[in-house]
This record gives C-alpha cells, structure tokens and sequence, in this order.
C-alpha cells in the first residue's frame, strides 16, 4: 500500500467573498470560535496521519506562518511567565506536523499553485485541501479517504449540491455506482444544463503523482487559471483510476458569510464549554427577546 505522507494546503486566496474581513487578514485565519481555519485543516491531515504539511501561500499570508512559528508575542509572554498551561496551547499549532511554505507569485488558479510546490511532492500521492471547506466528522475526511485509497490515481471528495449552487463546483461524471465511485470524466463550474451530475467536488483530494505531466500540458480554463479538475481530467483520459469518493460528515463552506457563521455555531454546539450558554441566547434570539 502506497503511503500518503503529505499535503499540500492552498492558502493562497484573496478572500473577496469575506470583504471586509479579509482585507488585511488571511481568510484561512478567520477562526471558527477560537481556532482559526487553518488549524482545522492541518489537524484533519495530521489525524489522518500525514506528518508533512506544505502551505501554498501569497503575499500578505505571513500571519499563517506565524501561526505555526515560535515567535509570537504570547508564546514570549508564556515563557516569561512560565505559564505552562498558556504556553502549551500557543505551542499547540507549531507541533502538529513538519511545515513548509512556498510563495504562488500571482493567482493563476489551483493547478498552478499545487505546482508550485512541485518539488516537495514528485513522485508520490499527497493530499490536497482548501482549508475553507471545513468538514466537521467524527473520523477525519481525510482519514476516510486515505482508508479508501486504492494506492495508485487520485481520489475527490464529493458531496451532493442543489442545482441552483452547480456552477459554484467541480462536478463529477461517476461510471456506476459504488463508492469509491470511478469518473470517466470531470469538468470544472458547468452550468446546471450541461452538468453530467450533482455531484460536486468538495476541498479534499488525494492526487496521484502523474498530476504535474497533466498539469503541464492544460491550458487557462474556466475564469482564465490553471484548473486542478482539468489536470484530474487528464489522469482520467490517460486511463488513470480517478474515484470520486462520499465521505460521513458535515462540510461547511466557510468562505461565504452564511457558511462561515454555520460552522461557528455548529461547531460550538459541539463544545460543552460554550454549548449551554450558546443555547440559551439562540433561543432568546430566536424568541426575539434579546435585550
Ligand atoms: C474550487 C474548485 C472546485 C471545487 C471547490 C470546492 O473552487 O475549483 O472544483 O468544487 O473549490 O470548494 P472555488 O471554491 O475555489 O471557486
């Protein structure tokens, strides 16, 4: 069995659909109650048991590095207090994984950015995430995935969209039925009418090593970049095993405001530190009885 020992996270985004939010922030730093997206992310990869994390960033990211660094005023703050507690949980992030950080010069679309970090992925499978779609279950999406990789192609994520929300997707052509499911085919925001299901690619992949041949041939596509499902497209063509796989859990699309205050009051319904009291002020909100 081929091992999945890395992955690549797009960080590298501008965030416009978080507008004001995110002009001098990471989007991938928004938190959802007090983490911030990225760690969500690099904590599903690690607990699938991926132990090297390659961050694809842009301009303006360096709070991310931070993030994961030893340098912060708090993590100071800590050692000078010997405030172990403290200490402990801003040391947290920096010790879930090996990282490494490599620039995308100018948004050219996702295949451009995994090729960015060509040189730390040739030659094995590596899984990819957007640390938007955060996906809240009880096993890792990734771990699902990584058990049901067959060790050779690339796998997808995938969950059923309403048709109004097809073009916001990569959506897949799956031949049968099953899961994993094999694709003979995948095509980038299609329009409702010309989509060969409802299908849609969620941020989760294991991709197989072919990918950069794929992506060196493709061409600009949908809104003139470099399109991840045109590379898998490729794999599929050269009679490469592409399945689209249905994991067990909720995925919240953070990068929109709707998605993003979801996730926040999923995810602290799910805390019973904040649960109760979340409960209570929803119920008095929703009774309009809010002072
Ligand atoms: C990207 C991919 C798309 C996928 C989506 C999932 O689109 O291009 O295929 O369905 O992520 O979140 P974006 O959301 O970056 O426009």
């Amino acid at each position: 069995m081929v091992q999945v020992r890395k992955a690549v996270v797009l960080a590298a985004g501008l965030g416009t659909r978080m507008l004001p939010a995110t002009k001098a922030i990471p989007k991938e730093m928004l938190p959802v109650v007090d983490k911030p997206l990225i760690q969500y992310a690099v904590e599903e990869a690690c607990g699938a048991g991926l132990s090297t994390i390659i961050f694809v960033v842009a301009e303006g990211k360096q709070a991310i590095a931070d993030h994961f660094g030893h340098t912060t005023r708090v993590e100071a703050f800590a050692r000078e207090q010997r405030d172990q507690g403290l200490l402990d949980l801003v040391q947290a992030p920096s010790k879930l994984a090996q990282f490494a950080f490599v620039l995308q010069d100018a948004p050219r679309g996702i295949a451009h950015a995994v090729a960015c970090a060509r040189e730390y992925l040739e030659g094995e499978p590596f899984a990819l995430i957007f640390p938007d779609d955060l996906i809240v279950s009880e096993r890792p999406c990734l771990a699902q995935m990584i058990d049901a990789y067959q060790g050779s192609g690339s796998m997808i994520a995938v969950q059923e969209v309403a048709t109004e929300d097809v073009p916001q997707y990569g959506i897949v052509d799956p031949d049968g039925g099953g899961n994993p499911v094999r694709l003979k085919g995948i095509v980038e925001k299609p329009l409702p009418e010309d989509a060969p299901s409802r299908l849609g690619v969620v941020g989760r992949y294991i991709i197989g090593p072919s990918i950069f041949e794929h992506i060196d041939r493709i061409v600009p596509g949908k809104n003139g970049e470099l399109q991840i499902t045109d590379a898998l497209a490729g794999q599929i063509g050269a009679g490469e095993p592409v399945t689209a796989f249905t994991y067990e859990g909720t995925r919240f699309d953070t990068g929109r405001p709707v998605g993003y205050l979801t996730a926040n009051i999923a995810v602290a319904l799910g805390r019973p530190d904040i649960a109760p009291a979340l409960r209570q002020r929803l119920a008095a909100l929703e009774a309009q009885r809010v002072d």
